[in-house]
């Protein structure tokens, strides 16, 4: 005799409302933060080639427009990556009061004061001949990643970026006790306010590569292997994050995101009480779109299948380029 299933989970599963009332996961307008592009020496938007419909911007009106077409779309934050004309092995462009960034942030924190929540990622590797995220230093002919003086250079870009509007710094160089460097620096300089937004949990990724292209930011020797996060090892992600909540900051993020959601989890359960990012990384934003320009899947389906896995895993905040688009497909129905 068949009996009947006292428990029925796809009773819960019959329709869209009933689906839609359970759903666990929730991704909303704040749950977003706009990676941007801005460039010396363009005067128009430049698309992107291996990131179709992302562009770099001129500092000017075509970013001020681009942000405030987000503005009215939902998007609150947005994260300014520089691309300067002038590079050297100190990175000396990245702190300079009239640099690319910086005239970036003047600009939007003038245009949108507390409208928008500034983000500025803190780092060498676009500035820098070398492309490395410190500097670089030789031991006979082997050259290494010298951290501690990186650690001076990038308290100063650091300050140079908070002077210049960023309400939150962002350092993705990996370099040991940065953000307790950065930190120190805001606050002997009267930004204790400033937040701090770590890359804690950073790995040498493949999925950079076409951000590398975006920015001009691909090493000219050697690897980041021996500062960013070895793809093997999860565990190493709670010392990273520890270390860099012991020094101060205020938001930790993990990066990539939709290859290493375990990672996500693993933070979030170990550190609940801080707010967690995932970064979307430009790989991985360029795999759906070829992916998509192929009709091989259907492009709004899969970001939102990514985008909530990505906030299941633990993620309170994502940086993604697809931000534009989510900001109105998250407002039509949903796919599920
Ligand atoms: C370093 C930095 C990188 C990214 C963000 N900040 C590049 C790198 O570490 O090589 C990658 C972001 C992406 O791939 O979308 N300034």
């Amino acid at each position: 005799m068949v009996g009947y299933p006292k428990i029925r989970p796809r009773r819960l599963r019959q329709n869209k409302n009933i689906r839609d009332a359970v759903a666990e996961t929730k991704l909303t307008h704040d749950n977003l933060i706009l990676p941007i592009f801005v460039k010396e020496g363009i005067s128009k938007p430049e698309e992107i080639s291996s990131m179709p419909d992302v562009y770099r911007y001129p500092v000017g009106d075509p970013l001020i427009k681009f942000v405030e077409g987000n503005y009215s779309k939902g998007i609150r934050k947005v994260i300014l990556f520089g691309i300067p004309s002038f590079k050297d092995n100190i990175a000396s462009s990245a702190y300079q009061k009239d640099g690319v960034i910086q005239r970036s942030l003047k600009l939007l924190k003038e245009t949108f004061g507390d409208k928008i929540l500034l983000f500025a990622d803190e780092c060498t590797d676009e500035y820098t001949s070398h492309g490395h995220c410190g500097i670089v230093n030789y031991r006979g002919k082997q050259y290494y990643i010298d951290n501690d003086e990186s650690l001076k250079v990038h308290a100063k870009i650091a300050l140079s970026q908070a002077e210049a509007g960023a309400d939150v710094i962002a350092p993705s160089s990996m370099m040991d006790g940065v953000v307790g460097a950065i930190r120190e620096e805001l606050d002997r300089n009267g930004f204790t306010d400033t937040l701090i937004m770590s890359y804690s949990v950073k790995y040498a990724s493949v999925f950079y590569s076409p951000f590398r292209e975006a920015a001009s930011s691909a090493p000219a020797f050697g690897d980041r292997k021996s500062y960013q996060m070895d793809p093997r090892n999860a565990n190493e992600a709670i010392k990273e994050a520890r270390l860099d909540l012991e020094e101060g900051a205020d938001i930790l993020m993990v990066k990539p995101a939709h290859t290493y959601l375990d990672v996500i989890r693993l933070v979030k359960e170990t550190y609940p009480e801080y707010p967690l990012a995932a970064y979307h990384v430009s790989g991985e934003y360029s795999m759906i779109k070829a992916a998509a320009i192929n009709g091989w899947l259907n492009e709004k389906v899969a970001v939102l299948e990514i985008t909530h896995a990505i906030r299941r895993a633990g993620a309170d905040m994502i940086l993604t380029y697809y931000a534009p688009k989510l900001a109105e497909w998250i407002l039509e129905a949903s796919p599920f």
